[in-house]
This record gives C-alpha cells, structure tokens and sequence, in this order.
C-alpha cells in the first residue's frame, strides 16, 4: 500500500456528493437533524447537557413504549447496544438461546461467546421465522438457560419475526427476553412493556432518523436485578450499563465523554417521531413499504422474505442466476446517487436490499428508485418494459385512498 503524504494541495477541502441512502441504513435524516447536529456543543458535564440526557430519555421511553427506568443511549452503534446487553446480562458458563434469523441476529452468537456463555444456535433458513416449538423443543432440551435473544426486524433478509409466542415460551422457562430492534425501532411496533421485552438495544441511524453512533438500549427491573446478581463484575469498563444509566438517568456522574452533538441530533429525531405519532409512522412505513413490493413484483422479481413476514422498511429482492447484482447497485450510485444493499454470505450477489426508513420512507423515494432500476436492470442482465413497476405503484396507491 503506497501512502499519500498529507499537503494542503493533495488533500482539499472535503466536498461529499450528496447520496439518496436506500440501503439497509444509515439513511438520509431529516435537515431538522441536521441543523441541530451543528448546533454549538457542550461540554458532557454541563447542567444544559444533562436536561438534554434526560429530556432524551424520556423521548426514547416513548418510542420504546416503556416506563424503565434503565433507558439510554450507548456511545457506538447498534452493536455497541448488542454488546453491552449481552455483556452485561451474560457471564462465563451462562447458557443463551439465540435466534439467529440471518447475518445480523447471528451475530449475538459471536457476541455472546466472546463473553464466555454457552450459545446454543437456532439458525433458520434465509427469510424465514424462527418458529416457537423449536424454541420450547430447545427450552426442554436444555435446563438452565439464562436468556433467549432474537431480532424483531431481521435486515440482511427483510424478515419481521412475530415474537409475541418466543416470550411466552422464553419465560414459562423463567429466561429473559432480549430483542435487537436496531432495525425495527421507529418504523414497526415495538412495544417493550407490553410485550414483555427484559431488555432490547435499536440503532440510531436507520427508522429512528437520526446520524450513526448511538445505540438505544431499555432495560426492564428484572433485567436490572439481573446485572445486580452478577457474580463478576461486567467485564467491559465502557459498556458498563449501570454506570452509563447513572450518567444519563442518575446523578450524571462522569462515565465517558458523550457527543453532544450526537445526543441533539438524537433528540431531534425522536421528537420528530413523536410529533408524527408512532401509529402514523408505523402505517407510513407500510404504505411506502407496498408500494415498493408491489413494483417490484410487477417487474416479475420475486421477495426473498417468507410471504407473510415481509419487513415494510426493507425489502430483500432475489436476483435471477445471470443478474448482476454489483452492476446493479454501482451504476445506481454512479448514474443516479442511490445507495442500496447487496446479500450477504450466502446469498451475496442473489439479493439486493432496498430500505425506506424514517425521512426516507415517502412516495417520492419508491418511485425514484423503481425509476432507475427500470433504466438499470435491463443492462445488468434482466430486461424489463419500462414503465411496468411505476404503473403498478401509481394502481397500488390509488387504490390505498
Ligand atoms: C438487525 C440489526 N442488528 C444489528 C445491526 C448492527 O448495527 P450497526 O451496524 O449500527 O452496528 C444492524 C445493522 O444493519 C441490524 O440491521
């Protein structure tokens, strides 16, 4: 690798070209957001900042749907929330049930082993639930097990796994219920208290509508007593949950130094969500969610998701063998300034993954892109007759007045 030595003419002012971000996420935010975010910062310990901390908590309990106390940012992004769940729940020799519906759940596998329990694996097929008797059958198999962890909203496959009987079945064994709602929160229920949820960690960058690098975590009492109970300390200094509550939620001890101007944008994005009601956003995102599906299958391309379980805000489209995938997406951004997500593992350059989330989730976005993949699909292997997926959007809408 050859280095550049930094000059004043080598190395310009940065100038990025603006992206319309229809991936799996980060998505585009709301400039509201993004006034805020340049706003003048703070200092972490300033008393303004900990009105802020707080007025932010209780924003996220809100869009939570919970009254936990424990409810907070972590500094990081959706796996810093994952990692300190997991790592604070979990020691050597616990045992944990994953729900591994794809890249992204599979990945509290990884997370959980290197804290040192015992994972036993439920893997499903891409793009299908995990089903509750295989739950119940793992429950029985094996005695003792601490947590059970799954995802609402499984990215990498469009999947919305329900998950109403894994919590019956994970506490009629007495484990805690831990979800990872990174791609969910903000733009499908996710309704903590009520659906008994011990503890659950989201993203900031994706439905929520905020910038990359806070991770939302809510903890319920009995998750709480948990960590209480630990025979170790929690191994991580950083992602130490009862010191970053007191921080947010507490005194305000000093933990770690928190981004001000992270925090603003968060607030904002909640507040946004609130003002909008989380009902009118979730049904926004199903519209828009449709809409997309309903041009995309007009183009004769079918949905990776098990029918029945498609996720609205991101939708897993297959390639037929001979499509190529990259093309697809390089000339999407080259030609047009849109970002979308390709497959992962196994299904690498099968798939591509289009997100409409949070400030991204509009009428206007379908269209654009079903657009340029009309103009782009045909020159990457699969013809279309353009005009196919916009009349079948333009049906689709009509027929939702
Ligand atoms: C379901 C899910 N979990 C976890 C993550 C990891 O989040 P991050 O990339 O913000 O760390 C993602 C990211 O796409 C995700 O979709």
């Amino acid at each position: 690798m050859t280095q550049i030595t930094p000059s004043r003419s080598q190395i310009p002012e940065l100038n990025p070209p603006y992206r319309l971000l229809l991936g799996p996420g980060p998505c585009n935010v709301d400039p509201r957001v993004l006034r805020i975010s340049s706003a003048p910062q703070l200092g972490h310990l300033d008393p303004e900042m900990f009105t802020i901390l707080e007025e932010t908590a209780a924003l996220l309990r809100e869009v939570f749907q919970t009254k936990n106390d424990m409810t907070l940012c972590v500094s990081g992004s959706g796996f810093s929330g994952a990692e300190a769940v997991l790592s604070n729940l979990l020691e050597e020799g616990d045992t944990l049930i994953a729900g591994s519906l794809g890249f992204f759940s599979g990945r509290i596998v990884d997370i959980a082993s290197r804290v040192g329990a015992t994972v036993i694996n439920l893997e499903t097929e891409p793009g299908q639930p995990l089903e509750a008797a295989t739950l119940e059958k793992a429950f029985q198999e094996n005695p003792g097990v601490k947590l059970f962890a799954t995802a609402v909203a499984e990215t990498s496959t469009g999947l919305r796994q329900p998950l109403e009987e894994l919590e019956r079945v994970t506490h009629a064994h007495g484990a805690l219920f831990v979800v990872d709602a990174v791609c969910g929160l903000g733009g499908i229920p996710v309704k903590v208290d009520e659906w008994k949820i011990d503890a659950c960690y989201a993203g900031s960058q994706k439905c929520l509508g905020a910038l990359p690098g806070l991770a939302p975590v809510t903890l319920n009492e009995r998750a709480l007593e948990t960590i209480k109970k630990r025979r170790k300390p929690v191994q991580s200094y950083y992602l130490n949950l009862e010191a970053l509550n007191r921080y947010w939620n507490g005194d305000h001890t000093y933990h770690h130094t928190i981004c001000s101007n992270l925090v603003y944008g968060m607030r904002e994005a909640l507040r946004i969500t609130c003002e909008e009601g989380l009902e009118a956003r979730f049904a926004r995102h199903q519209l828009h969610g449709d809409a997309l599906k309903a041009g995309i299958k007009a183009l004769g391309l079918r949905i990776l998701t098990e029918p029945g379980y498609e996720l609205p805000v991101l939708t897993a489209i297959l390639l037929p063998k001979g499509v190529d995938e990259m093309h697809i997406r390089k000339t999407l951004l080259s030609r047009y300034n849109i970002e979308i997500g390709g497959g992962f593992g196994a299904l690498q350059g099968r798939l591509i993954r289009i997100g409409l989330m949070g400030y991204n989730a509009n009428s206007q976005n379908v269209y654009t892109v079903l657009e340029a993949l009309e103009h782009v699909l045909p020159e990457s292997g699969y013809p279309v007759t353009r005009g196919t997926a916009i009349q079948a959007v333009d049906d689709f809408y009509a027929s939702q007045h």
